[in-house]
């Protein structure tokens, strides 16, 4: 789960990019960092005003007097909790809009990340760095940075205060404060390396329901149900035992610092006891220091935590700036933006390969060319390399090395976005979203009106199916459309096609035979789809590769054959006849026709 992330070095240039998210809200923190110094004098202010009262009211009988100082208290409560009111609300919010940017932004370039980048990066990685890193960042602006700053702002104050009222005193309150920073840094570790734990076991997790859960047919019906489960006991112990170590730490460190902080207070007493004695120290002195004392340690046993959570931040911070500059984007440096292509369409001497090494090249030496308005059929065995040819041409991936040419022109001298305006591409199993059939017909472009996709849908014969469905064209497809079945979605996806009106229509036949009714329906939908358009269809259907003009038989990543259907089946013991005669002789599909 864990990727390498940049060494240490580079953590300024994590809080110099936060400090940028941070500058359209400026105003506003510096509103909270005011806030911060004046909430920290106000804290300190009562105390002091309590000795005040002490010493200089109640021990001489000055019941008027005392009465002032204790409205100025009063009145001093208000205005720190009304303070302190905007304050924990502007710095949740500053935290809030930063995470609405950012997630946003996220978003913005994991949509142009290419496919590669999805090959190598589970799913849950980029959902957990969409919404669990970025709402840890959160923390850092929320409880992070600006309260930071402001508890040892407090801290500052106190100290400072103590001193100035009693140097002795405070001293002795102090004495043990080293011990506290020590269990402090102990804790703060402790708590750090259990929590890299739980977030490694959360992810783990993640991704185990997420794949189980998109998987639940196979497990079902495989009946592995019981195995699925006892390995999920094993994931979830192991995270409750990372979870456990931090609850220990916080079950340890918090009563330290309790005795601690009583320590200092016993001693406290018994110095500032023997003080007023000797008349060293004050009897408002001996008042105030216990709450100085309180004001101590509050903070401090936050502080640890807090230290923590910016922290765990600024590593997710770190993980999202290194997805936000993942160079996975398409490069699109081509300029060609033709309203429509004639449609011609060239491969030649094209290699490719997923991994990068020719050595595992999935196509080897590909080179065809079909002319504007002419359907290409291409078959081969499973894994020959046929849908890898329609992910180059659609610039899904880039090819190594030889030429695609469109309309004369390299692909990539096109725009990228320009290209597939003009290009559509009916995939072998179609993706429907939740949301209406209309929505999924035109994925929300506003320009395609609904009367525009009931013409489509009637062109390709899908309008009665749609109108049965209940809600006709606003029937709710429900995730990825299991409500559907194969042969509907497929229709719904044909429509989709349509309504974009390429100039280049790619089609990958799904596999899976339908019955011969909707087999009939999607012929026909089909035949409307391609015709009056170059098309490059992978064929299953004996009938799609029949009509074509061209057949180009693929065979680990070579072109073995390239020719009309007739030329192909003169062929004497050629791929493509042998196929034809296995395939479709038998099974009496040809007849059928
Ligand atoms: N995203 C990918 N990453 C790595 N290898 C891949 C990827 N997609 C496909 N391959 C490999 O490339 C080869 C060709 O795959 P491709 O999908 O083009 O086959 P196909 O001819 O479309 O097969 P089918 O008829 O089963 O759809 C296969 O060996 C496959 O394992
Ligand atoms: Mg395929």
């Amino acid at each position: 789960m864990r990727e390498n992330l940049h060494p240490a070095s580079t953590k300024a240039s994590v809080v110099r990019r936060l400090l940028a998210l941070v500058r359209p809200y400026r105003g506003i923190v510096w509103l909270t960092a005011v806030l911060a110094v004046v909430l920290a004098v106000l804290a300190i202010a009562r105390p002091k005003l309590l000795q005040v009262m002490v010493d200089d009211y109640i021990i001489v009988g000055d019941i008027a007097g005392m009465s002032r100082v204790a409205l100025y208290i009063a009145a001093l409560l208000l205005l720190e909790v009304v303070l302190r009111y905007i304050f924990l609300y502007y710095t949740d919010w500053v935290g809030q809009m930063i995470v609405r940017d950012l997630r946003h932004r996220v978003f913005s370039h994991v949509l142009r990340l290419n496919l590669a980048y999805f090959d190598r990066t589970p799913v849950g990685q980029s959902t957990t760095r969409t919404i669990s890193d970025v709402e840890a960042i959160n923390t850092v602006f929320a409880e992070g940075s600006i309260t930071i700053l402001a508890d040892l702002l407090a801290l500052a104050a106190v100290i400072g205060v103590m001193f100035y009222t009693s140097w002795k005193l405070s001293l002795v309150v102090l004495l043990v404060f080293p011990l506290l920073l020590w269990g402090s840094y102990r804790f703060k570790e402790s708590v750090r390396k259990s929590y890299e734990k739980v977030r490694t076991h959360i992810a783990a997790m993640n991704s185990f329901l997420q794949e189980r859960i998109s998987g639940m047919r196979t497990i079902q019906i495989f009946n592995a149900e019981e195995q699925e489960a006892q390995k999920f006991r094993k994931i979830n112990r192991a995270y409750t035992e990372a979870n456990l170590r931090s609850i220990l730490a916080y079950a340890i460190f918090f009563p330290v610092v309790d005795i601690i902080s009583a320590l200092s207070l016993g001693l406290m007493v018994w110095y500032g006891a023997r003080g007023v004695l000797s008349e060293e120290v004050t009897i408002g002195t001996l008042v105030a220091f216990p709450l100085f004392i309180s004001m101590l340690y509050r903070p401090i046993r936050m502080l640890a935590d807090k230290f923590n959570t910016l922290q765990m931040g600024l590593i997710a911070a770190e993980r999202i700036f290194h997805l936000l500059e993942n160079k996975s984007v398409a490069a699109n440096p081509g300029t060609l933006r033709p309203e429509r292509l004639r449609g011609e369409v060239e491969f030649d001497n094209v290699w490719f390969s997923y991994t990068g090494s020719l050595e595992d090249a999935v196509l080897k030496g590909v080179s065809f060319r079909i002319e504007p308005g002419e359907t290409l059929a291409i078959v081969g065995s499973t894994g020959s390399g046929k849908t890898t040819i329609i992910n180059l041409l659609t610039r899904f991936y880039e090819i190594h090395s030889g030429n695609i040419r469109i309309d004369g022109q390299e692909l990539y001298e096109y725009d990228l976005y320009a290209l597939r305006r003009r290009m559509a591409v009916v995939l072998q199993d179609p993706f429907l979203f939740s949301g209406t059939v209309l929505e999924n017909i035109t994925l929300r472009d506003a320009n395609i009106c609904e009367r525009r996709v009931i013409e489509a849908a009637k062109t390709i014969g899908a309008h009665d199916f749609i109108l049965r469905l209940p809600g006709g064209y606003h029937y709710a497809v429900r995730e990825r459309g299991q409500a559907l079945s194969m042969g509907q979605r497929q229709l719904i996806a044909f429509v989709r096609a349509l309504v974009f009106d390429p100039d280049i229509l790619i089609l990958d036949e799904a596999t899976s035979s339908i019955d011969p009714e909707t087999e009939s329906v999607i012929q026909y939908a089909i035949e409307r789809l391609i015709a009056r358009r170059t098309s490059i269809v992978i064929a299953h259907r004996l009938s799609t590769i029949r009509h074509a003009r061209h057949i180009l038989v693929l065979e680990r990543g070579e072109v073995r054959e390239f020719g009309s259907p007739d030329e192909l089946l003169a062929l004497e013991g050629g791929r493509y006849r042998e196929l034809y005669e296995k395939q479709f002789l038998p099974n009496g599909i040809l007849e059928a026709r």
